[in-house]
């Protein structure tokens, strides 16, 4: 992790953003935002698996969002694709090893609660591992806690402050609870029933290691869900990987809103 953060060093200098900001699927046209961007290839960071073996095309961007400086993970390693859990936080590592204080993570995510219309978004209020594995599991990394606290992984403050940016925006915001699952089959009716159950208000098949990970590094984390479609068995029909991107897609304006509102005041 250290070569990892010195290499992107080497590509910055020494002025590395506090705000790192992790893009979910549909998400990516973020990066595009940015002023004076600078972008590294995963391909080009020391630790990381190489692109073509990977089937990935991820980049970090550094640069500025409405003037304040952020760096973007563009591109997830997920569990269902097959990484081991440490890879799939090596993005996170490496912002922590880079000295980020906060970590704003999206995704796109089905939603059970019974209200939501998608597209919308929601605010990731707390979450459920349901993937079976800890991304912490292993020898102690840097100066990762070996137990850390779980009890309000999702930041009081940061969420407050976003309801109150999407409020002064104009922007309908939900907060409530994500499920996260393997996948990549999306659940079945009965899975979605266990859900509704235990509590969950949507279900998606990332960030939960990447949120745990950013806690073991004492980061602060806001994490923000476009729900992008209805879950299995409440909705109209099939679920498809392009509906989910094309949804979400149609909230990525509100969605960007609401993150440049928030780390304007950060
Ligand atoms: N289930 C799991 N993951 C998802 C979904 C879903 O319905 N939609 C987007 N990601």
């Amino acid at each position: 992790m250290i070569a990892a953060a010195q290499a992107l060093v080497s590509r910055i200098g020494p002025d590395v953003p506090e705000i790192a900001i992790v893009l979910g699927s549909g998400l990516g046209a973020l990066a595009d935002a940015l002023e004076s961007p600078v972008t590294v290839p995963y391909g080009e960071v020391p630790g990381f698996p190489d692109p073509g073996v990977a089937g990935h095309q991820g980049v970090f961007v550094f640069g500025r969002l409405g003037g304040v400086p952020v760096m973007l993970q563009s591109g997830r390693f997920h569990l269902y694709e097959g990484h081991d859990p440490a890879t799939v936080i090596l993005p996170v590592r490496t912002f922590a090893a880079l000295g980020a204080k906060t970590v704003i993570v999206t995704n796109a995510a089905g939603g059970i609660r019974r209200t939501f219309t998608p597209p919308v978004l929601m605010l990731i209020a707390d979450h459920i591992n349901l993937m079976w594995r800890s991304p912490l599991q292993g020898a102690i990394v840097g100066v990762e806690e070996r137990f850390p606290d779980m009890s309000e992984p999702y930041d009081g403050e940061l969420r407050s402050l976003a309801r109150q940016t999407a409020l002064a925006a104009g922007i309908t915001i939900h907060e409530g609870v994500y499920a996260g699952v393997l996948g990549p089959a999306y659940e079945t009716v009965a899975e979605i029933r266990m859900l509704e159950r235990m509590g969950a208000d949507a279900v998606g098949m990332s960030t939960v290691p990447e949120v745990i990970a950013a806690r073991a590094n004492g980061m602060r984390v806001l994490g923000i869900s476009t729900v992008s479609n209805v879950v299995a068995g409440m909705g109209p029909g099939p679920l498809s990987h392009d509906d989910v991107l094309a949804a979400s897609r149609e909230v990525r304006g509100d969605l960007e809103a609401l993150v440049r509102g928030v780390i304007q005041q950060l």
